[in-house]
């Protein structure tokens, strides 16, 4: 089996963590993962916070339906999705494509203009469900990421939005909480879910080779 699997067959969603602490050098390679993680039109219309602050994670905790990972983890990662895309967003985009790419300024102003134009015609829950979907792509790689560091991860949907929102003065950003990934260590003991059994629909069900 290939590393990858191999991670993918160790990581499961923890249900309880032990409170030891993520080192550093896991973190920082879990949220590079993020940086680089594919994007619509490469846009990355998300922000990631990163919480250590035991107090934030405990206002959290009530928030995310009291899961104990939250405060048992070591850092939570909230996806915050944006729900505008301003022009000046845009343009600040695509000079750093000119920069790191050493293209010509205002070469690319068509792609620009038209991406412009798309955003100025949806509204804000247009715009967030789409930038939702590119923090979940960005969540898939965390969760990928985590294993490979052999880091436990919880991915949670699991929470009231409005109250995540209100406790990180994410609307006044104009921005909304859309998936949270606790980050820690398993408990092996007070974990039932440690011992689980893998449970996948068979390949012959999910894939249609044509
Ligand atoms: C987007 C998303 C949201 C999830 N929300 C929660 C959650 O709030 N709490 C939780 O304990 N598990 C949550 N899970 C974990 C799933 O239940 C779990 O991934 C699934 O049952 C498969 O099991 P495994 O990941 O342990 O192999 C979520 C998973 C995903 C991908």
């Amino acid at each position: 089996m290939n590393t990858t699997l191999t991670s993918l067959n160790w990581r499961y969603a923890a249900k309880r963590m032990n409170g030891k602490q993520v080192p550093s050098a896991k973190l920082e390679n879990i949220l590079e993962s993020i940086r680089l993680t594919a994007t619509s039109n490469g846009l990355q219309p998300f922000t990631v916070l990163v919480i250590e602050d035991k107090k934030t994670r405990e206002e959290l905790f009530t928030a995310a339906v009291k899961q104990p990972q939250v405060v048992e983890g070591s850092h939570l990662l909230v996806f915050a999705a944006w729900k505008r895309i301003s022009a000046e967003q845009i343009d600040s985009y695509f000079n750093m494509v000119y920069e790191e790419r050493g293209l010509e300024k205002g070469s690319l102003d068509q792609y620009a203009n038209f991406l412009k134009r798309n955003f100025a015609g949806q509204t804000e829950d247009q715009i967030f469900n789409w930038a939702s979907k590119q923090a979940y792509i960005a969540l898939g790689t965390a969760l990928v990421a985590a294993a490979e560091e052999k880091v436990d991860s919880t991915p949670m949907e699991g929470f009231n939005p409005d109250e995540v929102d209100r406790i990180l003065g994410l609307s006044e950003k104009g921005m909304g909480a859309s998936s949270l990934l606790a980050l820690g260590f398993r408990d092996e003991a007070a974990d039932h879910m440690v011992t689980a059994k893998k449970v996948r629909r068979p390949k012959e069900g999910l894939f249609v080779r044509i």
